[in-house]
Order: C-alpha cells, then structure tokens, then sequence
C-alpha cells in the first residue's frame, strides 16, 4: 500500500469529517477542521492510501510544546502503519522548527492507539481522571521529551 503523508488542505475536510464521525462519539465537524487551516500554530497533516484520504493527525505549537490531538485513520485502513507515519511526520515537522517535547492525552482502554504513541517514543505521566465522556474514561497523559 502506499502511503504519503502531506499537509491539511480545504478538499480534504469533507472525507475527514466523515472518518471522524465514523470513528468517535464526539467528531470534529467540518468547522473545526476549517478553522484549522487559518490557525498559525495549528499543524495538521492528513495521509493518502491508494490516492484517498484516510486519516489525519495534528498538533498545536504552544510555547515550544507541541500539543498532538484528533490521530485517525479509516476503520478499513487501519493496522497498516498509517497513525504510526502521521506521528513521525508530525514529529519531525515539529522538530524542525525547535519543538523538543510533545504531548497527547489518550483513553486508557484504547490499547491500538497506546501502541502507536509508545512506538513514536511516548511514556505514560499521569492519568486525567473521567476526562473523557461518552464513555466516561480517564485518560493516560503521555509525553515525548528531547
Ligand atoms: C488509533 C488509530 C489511529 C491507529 O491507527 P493505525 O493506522 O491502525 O495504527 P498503526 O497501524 O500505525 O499501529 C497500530 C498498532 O496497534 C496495534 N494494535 C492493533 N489492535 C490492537 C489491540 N487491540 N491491542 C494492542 N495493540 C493493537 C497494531 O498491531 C499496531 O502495532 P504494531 O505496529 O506494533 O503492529 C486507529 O485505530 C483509529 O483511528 N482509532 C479510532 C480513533 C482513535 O482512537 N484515535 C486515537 C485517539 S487518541
């Protein structure tokens, strides 16, 4: 399969808001994905498999840190490397401009997404009690440091 990584344009906000709502109880809709593309410190990338777009990963750059959220991929994409290449890249992209630390939060059950993050580096530092809703879940908080 390949796989390229690029950056968020306005074309690819249909399809993601569609993935998103296929994957999680409280999907970013369009909006908030069109709201990103005039965010100067927003980073999003999206990945293209058999030339379709299948998944996206972002991060905010707030005082030197960059705060990863909303990693997806396509129910039927999943498991071939994807959300692990949406995290490099976002890594590296944030690395090049002098980001040393990284952070994410992630349910505690959501073993497939753990996985991704401790493969790209990330620890576990602390646990966000009922952060999440629907269903209510702590989440883990995990780092990337230098
Ligand atoms: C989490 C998610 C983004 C991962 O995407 P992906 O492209 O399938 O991820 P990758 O293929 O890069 O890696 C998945 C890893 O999890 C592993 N995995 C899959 N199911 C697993 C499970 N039930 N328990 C433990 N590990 C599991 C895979 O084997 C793989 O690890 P490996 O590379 O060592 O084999 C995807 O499952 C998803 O979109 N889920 C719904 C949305 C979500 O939860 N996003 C994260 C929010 S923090």
């Amino acid at each position: 399969m390949q796989i390229t990584i690029r950056k968020l344009k306005e074309s690819d906000i249909l399809t993601l808001a569609r993935i998103e709502r296929e994957s999680f109880s409280h999907p970013w809709s369009e909006e908030s994905f069109r709201e990103l593309l005039s965010i100067d410190y927003a980073r999003y990338l999206v990945a293209e498999a058999d030339g379709k777009v299948v998944g996206s990963a972002g991060m905010r750059v707030v005082y030197g840190e960059g705060d990863i959220d909303n990693v997806v991929v396509d129910a039927g994409y999943r498991g071939n490397g994807i959300a692990g290449a949406l995290i490099s890249e976002l890594i590296a992209l944030g690395e090049s401009e002098g980001v040393k630390e990284f952070t994410l939060e992630v349910r505690v059950s959501n073993a497939p997404a753990i996985r991704v993050y401790e493969k790209a580096g990330f620890k576990t530092e602390g646990v966000r009690p009922g952060f999440y809703e629907d269903p209510k879940e702590d989440a883990l908080i995990m780092w990337r440091r230098g």
